[in-house]
């Protein structure tokens, strides 16, 4: 099934999907370990700078043979592209799935970058993400209003002819000071006039029943990315700290057992079960 469909689909039940970046093999293993636990979908993400650090070739083989080796049903996407370049050297190489993220450009342009990667996408059968508003990137101010207007959101989308639409409604990446406010009449006014599943990013941090009710007002795709470093970085800190161990085959796993059980509770919550 493509992604497309798979994104339709649970649009029409009413539930979400989670989409979990991933950096090297062990976040990797936590997510498909927890995939493969619950018999759930999911996407792997890759940055532009997860693909520098792994090289290409390595991260879009590495992804698939997880993804067999696991038994998981899984797509690969491209997370912030920034260019058109950046998604047509991802889709050659493999993945299933590109995001063009022009939210900081001019509208007109977001509109012309993103429907170029539309028509490139089309001869691959990708799925295509693309955004609009701020969502404060690292190390951005996230109190900067750029909310999502949900008559350009319609307007976006029908110029474009994406699959599918990240908004920004009071979420941001990386940690949070303050609890998020959502914006969820926003949210369900986007929804409504726009035919596309929509996509929450920075999904760490958010509360449980917060992240629910956006996806009971049409949130299908929920990434999540600081959760997972946070996850393996912490376990890796306390199992260093507390031994001399320099197998690293020793080392690795309870970090990797830590990512499994943070996506676990992400998935189950997302599947709306
Ligand atoms: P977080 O790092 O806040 O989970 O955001 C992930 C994300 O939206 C990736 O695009």
């Amino acid at each position: 099934m493509t992604l497309q469909d798979k994104l339709s689909q649970y649009k029409t039940e009413g539930r979400a999907i989670l989409a979990a970046n991933f950096y090297n093999y062990e976040t990797l293993a936590g997510i498909l370990k927890a995939a493969k636990e619950l018999d759930e979908p999911v996407i792997l993400q890759l940055s532009e700078s997860s693909i520098n650090y792994l090289g290409l070739e390595v991260a879009a083989k590495l992804a698939r043979a997880g993804l067999s080796q696991f038994g998981v049903e899984g797509w690969l996407h491209l997370d912030h592209g920034a260019s058109p370049e950046l998604a047509l050297r991802c889709l050659d190489a493999g993945f299933d799935s590109v995001m063009i993220d022009g939210s900081e450009k001019p509208f007109e342009e977001n509109i012309r970058i993103t429907r170029k990667v539309v028509e490139m996408a089309r001869s691959f059968g990708a799925n295509v993400e693309a955004e609009l508003g701020f969502i404060a990137k690292l190390g951005q101010d996230e109190d900067i209003d750029g909310f999502t207007k949900p008559e350009q959101a319609r307007d976006f989308v029908a110029q474009t002819g994406i699959n599918a639409l990240a908004v920004a409604i009071g979420t941001a990446h990386g940690f949070y000071k303050q609890e998020p406010k959502l914006d969820l009449e926003r949210l369900s006014q986007i929804n409504a006039i726009t035919p596309v599943p929509l996509v929450l990013h920075g999904g760490s941090g958010i509360p449980d029943e917060m992240l629910r009710n956006a996806i009971k007002r049409g949130i299908v795709k929920v990434n999540l990315a600081t959760d997972s470093k946070n996850a393996f970085m912490k376990e890796l800190k306390n199992v260093l700290f507390n031994s001399d161990e320099i197998d690293l085959r020793k080392t690795f796993p309870p970090a990797i057992d830590a990512v499994k059980k943070l996506i676990i509770n992400k998935m189950q919550l997302v599947s709306m079960k």
